[in-house]
Formats: C-alpha cells, structure tokens, sequence
C-alpha cells in the first residue's frame, strides 16, 4: 500500500452556451495540484495560496472527509494544495482541487472506483462553492475532454474532442463578487420561452454532433446561447464589445465561461489565435478593465491514465 501520491487535475469550461449544467470541457490553460499523505490522525491542509484550510470550508477537504467517512478508512490525511486555477473565473477552479483530491484519494486507498463515481465523489466539494451541485466542471476535470452530465442517475458522456480545437480566453481583472457562482445563477430567468430552448436544444445538439465528428468548426458556430448568456451578461463589464470583437477576428463563437466573468472563444488551430486574444484585450480596454488572455487546448482529465 502507498502512504503519499500526488494528482493533477485541469481547469474547465462549463456550459459552452446552450448546455447549462450539462456540458463540459477540460482545457490545458491552468492545473491544480493535490497531494495526499496518510497520518496518523485527522485532516490537515497544507497550502501557499490563498484558500481556506479548515477541511470544512475547502473543496478538497470536503471530498477526503465525505470519502473517509463513507470507505470507513482509519487514520489521518494531510492534504497539500498547489492551486493553479485562478478562483472566481469560471475556469473550474473549486472543481479541479475537488477532482485531484478525489483522484487522489481512489488511487491512495485502492479503490478502482468508475468514472461516474469519482464525478459524483467530486461533486460533493462543489457543493460548498456553489451551493448547490453541478456536474459539469467536476466531470471534466476528473475525465478530461468533452464531457456531457445526465442526472438523476448520474451518468457521465465523455467524448474525445478533435485534435485541431481551440479556445482563446479572456479573463478580466475586475473583483469578484462573494459567492459568485450562487449569485449568477440567481440571475438564471427561472421560467424560458419554448422558442428559446428550442433553439438552444438546436445548437447544444449540433455542439454534440460537432466533438462526435471532430468538427471544430461545428463546435464553434454552434456555441450560441440565448437563455443564459443574455441574463448574465450585465455582470461583465465589456462583454459585448470583448464577444463581437472576437468574432470579427475570426472567432467561431464565443460565449461566458462557466458562470463567468472569463470570455471564452472557440476557433481551431489554423485561425489567428494571437489576433483573437488582442481583439479580445482591447474590447475589454473599451471598459477600461485590463485582462490576461490565454490560448488553450482540450485537456486529459485527473483520472485519465494516457496522462
Ligand atoms: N454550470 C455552472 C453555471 C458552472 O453556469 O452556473 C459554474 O461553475
């Protein structure tokens, strides 16, 4: 039996427009790194950066003591944390310490738990960011590549997005508001029309068809929401001139990643990716708000063994 291992899990992008709550998909822009030993007794937390470590407050330390408390496993655990994934952009960053740890500790005990499970395990850590539970960045994080989240059973979709697809994000230096997530979900209309889910039903649909084909264009000119992004949008300065300045530069869609504030485009390696991510720098600039861009592709996920 191993007393220490270490896991590494990738920052995500949730919703990719129309699939609110359903999609997800792992990106290589940021990782977090979790690292479990065993001890004598207790749950420790071990970290430089800025996060809570009472176990109770943090998504890692949630998921070990929801796992220890249910595999029934004696002894302690000393979580290190190393986040790479900036929290509050909609980058997954409550879900990629979630889904190390959970990795993490299915690895450290031998449990050879399936994919649906390590999801649901690392949803459990989500719960204390979000206030509620959604997949979409958990099974991402956990399965890498595209991801699509069925509940009620939880049942996980994991396709293998095409090599040639790329992302362009734009995340802003603005501060973010406490408890983030909860508050833009608040937003979310809770009642829709029937036209409008029809289209976004439409679209989510053709996003499918486009990772099963590997089709990134596809992908890109069907990243089109008009339910949530609409009823969100306000809660980032800049947004519509960041999205159609994107766009004229050669972006396929573009879209709020996750619950936000971080802009996201999708294009394909042989677009101008530098000439998006300025276009994008400088509609943030319209509102005065500085930005750090990013050029990523799809990721592995904490649990993927090709890693
Ligand atoms: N699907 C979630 C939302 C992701 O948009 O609220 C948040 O991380």
């Amino acid at each position: 039996m191993i007393s220490k291992i270490t896991v590494k899990a990738p920052s995500s992008t949730a919703n990719l427009g129309p699939g609110f709550d359903v999609f997800g998909l792992a990106i290589d822009a940021f990782n977090d790194i979790v690292t479990l030993t065993k001890t004598k007794n207790g749950i420790s937390i071990i970290t430089d950066d800025n996060i809570p470590t009472n176990p109770e407050n943090n998504t890692a330390g949630l998921v070990v003591k929801n796992m220890k408390k249910k595999f029934k496993i004696k002894g302690g655990i000393e979580i290190k944390i190393k986040k790479g994934i900036p929290a509050g952009f909609g980058m997954g960053s409550s879900a990629g310490s979630a889904a190390a740890a959970t990795v993490a500790f299915d690895k450290l005990f031998g449990l050879e738990l399936d994919g649906n499970s390590l999801v649901e395990f690392a949803g459990f850590g989500e719960k204390a960011s979000a206030g509620s539970v959604h997949y979409d960045n958990v099974a991402a994080s956990v399965l890498g590549g595209f991801v699509i989240v069925r509940t009620n059973p939880l049942d996980v979709i994991r396709i293998e997005p095409p090599t040639k697809l790329r992302m362009c994000i734009a995340v802003p230096k603005i501060d973010i508001p406490k408890k983030k997530t909860k508050v833009s979900r608040g937003a979310i209309p809770k009642k829709i029309k029937l036209t409008d889910s029809v289209l976004n039903l439409s679209n989510a649909s053709a996003i499918v068809a486009g990772f099963m084909r590997k089709d990134s264009d596809l992908i890109g000119n069907s990243i089109k929401d008009v339910i949530v992004e609409p009823a969100r949008q306000h809660m980032i300065p800049g947004f519509v001139r960041v999205k159609q300045n994107a766009l004229k530069a050669g972006a396929l869609g573009v879209t709020i990643s996750g619950a936000g504030p971080s802009v996201i485009a999708f294009t394909k390696s042989s677009s101008d990716l530098k000439k998006i991510n300025s276009a994008m720098s400088r509609g943030f600039a319209s509102a005065n708000i500085e930005c750090q861009t990013i050029i990523c592709k799809p990721s592995k996920g904490a649990a993927d063994k090709r890693r």
